[in-house]
């Protein structure tokens, strides 16, 4: 059976291509599903995609995930650094997920070093651009088998 993995984008990812090239790289976020799909591919992974500006929306979509998941790759942007209400719903959905950031956040502000999904990810990647979510779906296939 492939694995049904729902990469979910959170806050001013759908303006990717117009964050800054040094720490993003400059790629869409369409660019970018498309590299993971190449990767999910390879790998005989299913992926599904979703972003949202709203936090309440990313909640609602954790709420929901178990019905069409079996795995989770996040990568909520700055809210992974606060939000509490992402990371209780991340326990409510019960799946296993990695967390992923394109850039070095453990390199770059104070702030960006905090996660409060960390601890209820099975691993997390940051650092290595659209690299990491080959990675990413590499820790999942391992962990789902
Ligand atoms: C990010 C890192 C976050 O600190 C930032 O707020 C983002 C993107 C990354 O992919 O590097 O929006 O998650």
């Amino acid at each position: 059976m492939r694995h049904r993995i729902d990469v979910m984008h959170g806050v001013n990812f759908d303006v990717l291509g117009s964050r800054k090239t040094e720490n993003y790289g400059g790629l869409s976020l369409t660019e970018l599903e498309v590299k993971i799909k190449q990767f999910a591919r390879g790998l005989e992974m299913e992926p599904s995609f979703s972003q949202t500006n709203h936090e309440g929306d990313f909640v609602e979509r954790l709420h929901r995930a178990g019905e069409s998941a079996d795995g989770l790759i996040l990568n909520p942007g700055a809210w992974t650094h606060y939000s509490w209400a992402i990371r209780d719903a991340l326990e409510v959905a019960g799946l296993p997920a990695v967390e992923v950031h394109l850039s070095a956040v453990d390199e770059r502000e104070e702030w960006r070093r905090t996660s409060v999904i960390r601890d209820l990810c099975i691993g997390r990647v940051q650092g290595k651009g659209p690299e990491g979510y080959r990675e990413a779906l590499e820790l999942l296939k391992a962990h789902l088998q």
